[in-house]
């Protein structure tokens, strides 16, 4: 039997590059899967519901969607924070707007994300939430300080919140990607050697055990995913 049949999994971020190969592994696993995305765009790929034009930051419209979505799919089983976003900038040449910018896109978006989520998942009785995050929250390297910063929030996120969680059967971790093959990063990184990189399809599997029943007791973890980097 697939992995995740009949399981109601909502994606954020389910309409970029990394969130599409999620929604397809997902649907492939006998999820029913729904996007939340702050972009429109015209194919939706295999997920079931789609609420383009959803700025997670909003707290309301995010409340609001989730609570169309729960009636249409009968409930919500998981939740996968796909939605971010990313800019390269030294600390010394950049501004303060880039912060308040990767706090809002990647860990605002994350907590909002999960706060809305979980009234549906304690209903459940069991749930899943999985974060994307970043091996560079890690360990910082130049240019990166906004981003790891906020990457960090969404790791200390996921490891209070699945302390908080651990007795009600809700399991929330997180996959930390090195530099993903997308076709952004190929434009933006032409010379690099992108057979080191990691794979979509990579992520998107490790996201679909982390979802599934077998992972039951894996909870708190940061799991890095990072290719030949
Ligand atoms: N690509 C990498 O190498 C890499 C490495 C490590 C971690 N990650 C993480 O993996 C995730 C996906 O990366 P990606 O390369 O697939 O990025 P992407 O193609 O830009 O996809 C991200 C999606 O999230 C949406 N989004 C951003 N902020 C949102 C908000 N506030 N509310 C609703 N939707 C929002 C974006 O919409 P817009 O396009 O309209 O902004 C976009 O559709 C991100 O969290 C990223 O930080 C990526």
């Amino acid at each position: 039997m697939a992995m995740l049949a009949n399981k109601s999994v909502i994606v954020t971020g389910g309409l970029g590059a990394l969130g599409r190969v999620v929604v397809s592994e997902l649907a492939a696993q006998g999820a029913r899967v729904a996007v939340l995305d702050c972009s429109a765009r015209p194919d939706a790929g295999r997920a079931e519901v789609v609420y383009d034009g959803v700025d997670l930051c909003n707290a309301s419209a995010t409340a609001k969607a989730m609570e169309s979505i729960a009636a249409q799919l009968g409930g919500i089983y998981g939740l996968v924070n796909v939605a971010g976003g990313f800019r390269y900038e030294p600390i010394s040449e950049g501004t303060l707007d880039t912060w308040d910018l990767m706090y809002e896109t990647n860990l605002r978006s994350c907590a909002a994300a999960c706060l809305s989520v979980l009234p549906y998942l304690r209903s459940n009785g069991s749930g899943r939430i999985v974060n994307i995050g970043a091996a560079s929250a890690q360990r910082a390297t130049c240019g990166l300080g906004a981003y790891a910063a906020s990457k960090a929030g969404v790791a200390r996120l996921t490891e209070s919140l699945s302390d908080e969680l651990k007795d009600q059967s809700i399991t929330v971790n997180a996959v930390l990607p090195s530099v993903i093959d997308t076709p952004a990063n190929r434009l933006q990184m032409s010379g690099a050697d992108f057979t080191r990189w990691v794979s979509p399809t990579s992520v998107a599997h490790l996201v679909a055990f982390l979802l599934s029943d077998q992972s039951i007791d894996i909870t708190g973890a940061l799991v890095p995913i990072v290719g030949r980097m």
